[in-house]
């Protein structure tokens, strides 16, 4: 739960998170991250649009909803997209309790400092554990004028630093600081008594996200501070290749893939190992897929 993840800071345990779009990519992130993320980079992740600002709340809940599934122990935070909450806390709260809701989340996050901090004391008076996220807000890149490391000039630090002082008081259990420079991120850190998760953000932060598909190596392109942990595209791309020549060879199927007859040949085996029922199953009538 939220508080579990605010007390991490007083530990100085790291606190490890990932972004989550799907149950399946949710259930293995689980084991090892301390929250998952479904941030509303899934409309540019998933669903090929150029910004976040595009994306629907219902698309947040279906993904939301899908990632719970998946998580076992991690919290799952939901990210509110633009135009969600922005209004008025009274709308805020509307919008963010339907999440909770209807996806079983744990916690919310919202973009903005200063200017969303009567909105998060709003929102945790009743009820509803608020993640804040400040520094490049990606929500506002029509007004920030791109995807924009924030502070690295040193009269840009105390309007960030305000605005984390002020989410903090409002109530927030934890802050993403996206792209910012790491001596900003460590004042930061210093001096608010709740965790700050870096994204592009330096070492300097209580904890790190990325966005799983970016650090997978599955994203075509990445911002620079994406370490890339795996080669999944490349195994995607590999395994894809090989079925299109095994089919165009017609090398692929085989009689182990197809199913015979009942009483001739050899049937179709058993999976082994955890396969999923349905993949295990035999068919009730043997000529249906
Ligand atoms: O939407 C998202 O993936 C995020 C992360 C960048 C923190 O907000």
């Amino acid at each position: 739960m939220a508080p579990d993840i605010a007390a991490m800071k007083g530990r100085g345990e790291p606190i490890v998170a990932l972004t989550a779009y799907h149950a399946h990519t949710s259930a293995i992130a689980d084991r090892y991250c301390d929250f998952l993320l479904v941030g509303d980079s899934l409309g540019m992740v998933m669903h090929g649009f150029e910004t976040t600002v595009p994306v629907p709340l219902e698309l947040m809940i279906m993904h939301g909803r899908a990632v719970v599934r998946g998580a076992k122990r991690a919290l799952v935070v939901v990210d509110m997209p633009f135009g969600s909450y922005e209004e008025s806390p009274a709308v805020a709260f509307r919008n963010c309790a339907r999440v909770m809701k209807e996806t079983d989340c744990g916690a919310v996050k919202i973009e903005g400092g200063r200017r969303m901090a009567e909105t998060i004391h709003y929102l945790v008076d009743r009820g509803i554990p608020v993640m804040s996220h400040i520094g490049l807000t990606p929500q506002s890149v029509n007004v920030i004028g791109g995807f924009k490391a924030q502070g690295r000039r040193q009269e840009q630090w105390a309007a960030i630093e305000e605005d984390a002082r002020q989410v903090a008081d409002a109530g927030a259990f934890a802050i993403v600081l996206e792209a910012i420079t790491e001596p900003l991120a460590a004042r930061i850190t210093a001096s608010i008594p709740i965790p700050t998760i870096g994204i592009g953000a330096s070492r300097a932060c209580d904890g790190q996200i990325l966005v799983m598909e970016d650090m997978l190596g599955l994203s075509p392109r990445v911002p620079r501070f994406v370490k890339k942990f795996g080669k999944v595209g490349e195994v995607i791309e590999g395994a894809i290749r090989e079925y299109a020549k095994d089919v165009r060879s017609r090398a692929f199927p085989t009689p182990e893939h197809t199913y015979a007859m009942q009483g001739e040949g050899k049937a179709l085996p058993e999976r082994a190992g955890a396969s999923p029922p349905r993949a295990t199953k035999k068919p009730k009538n043997p000529s249906s897929k």
